[in-house]
């Protein structure tokens, strides 16, 4: 049996993409996931696919952005399930354009979800973490938060501060001995719905064409599920997951 079966795994951004394929992963090793997002009808198909294949799931509909809405998603996995184990902080966009297209809503965007929300998901889960003296925090950064390159320079701030925060965190924790597990994950190029996120045609005609040897987000799931199964001892603090082929 994985020592995943009845870990209690608040998955953001359930709703598509990597988010989505971890939540499958999970629930076939026995996980009781809450899964977090804003798009209502895509949670609840998820929950029924979980549930008919005999896994448990509940859904919750969160906004990233609002701090008050994760306190509210961490306080009902708690009511629902008891504890909270795992939080893959998943949720993100990244609507990358040239500095100079000065699309400083996007900035705003992109600071709020990637940054912020993440920062927002910590605060809710961590204190009943640190109570129970267990816990892992899982944070989706990307290959963009090691390298910077043109047009992504504002989505590159975002995940290099994850990267940041994950390193933090589990500086933090390490020496207070709270027993927090944290793991940076840092995904190349992975089929999903991001690159809807681009508003700029030129960039998204650009990028669609870097996505080309995309992989599946099957492939960042069961990475994701191989450092939660670890022994509670050793935390998988860094992961980086390209394609074979992608260069950059
Ligand atoms: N795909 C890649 O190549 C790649 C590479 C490196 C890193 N990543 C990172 O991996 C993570 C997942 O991305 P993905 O590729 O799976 O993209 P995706 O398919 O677009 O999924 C993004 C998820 O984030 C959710 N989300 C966006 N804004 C939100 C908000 N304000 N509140 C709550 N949920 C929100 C979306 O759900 P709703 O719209 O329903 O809210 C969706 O479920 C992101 O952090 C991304 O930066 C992806």
């Amino acid at each position: 049996m994985s020592n995943i079966q009845d870990q209690v795994v608040i998955i953001t951004g359930a709703s598509s993409g990597i988010g989505e394929a971890t939540a499958k992963e999970l629930a076939s090793k026995g996980a009781k996931l809450v899964l977090a997002a804003r798009r209502e009808d895509r949670l609840k198909k998820l929950q029924d696919e979980i549930q008919a294949a005999g896994g448990q799931a509940r859904y919750q509909v969160v906004d990233v952005t609002s701090y008050e809405q994760m306190q509210e998603l961490a306080a009902f996995t708690l009511r629902e399930f008891g504890k909270i184990d795992v939080l893959v902080n998943n949720a993100g966009i990244m609507p990358q354009a040239f500095l100079s297209k000065n699309k400083v809503d996007e900035w705003d965007r992109m600071i709020d979800v990637n940054i912020k929300g993440v920062l927002y998901a910590i605060a809710a889960v961590t204190p009943s973490m640190r109570e129970r003296k267990s816990g892992h925090i899982i944070n989706l950064s990307s290959v963009a938060g090691h390298n910077i390159y043109p047009g992504g320079t504002v989505y590159c701030g975002t995940k290099h501060a994850v990267k940041a925060i994950s390193e933090g965190l589990r500086q933090e924790e390490a020496m207070s001995g709270t027993s927090i597990r944290v793991t940076n994950v840092s995904p190349g190029a992975v089929s999903s719905e991001l690159l809807e996120t681009i508003s700029d045609p030129e960039m998204k005609e650009g990028m669609e064409d870097f996505y080309k040897v995309a992989i599946d987000a099957d492939r960042i799931a069961r990475a994701i599920s191989f450092a939660i199964e670890q022994p509670s001892d050793v935390a998988i603090n860094e992961m980086i997951i390209r394609p074979t082929v992608q260069v950059g």
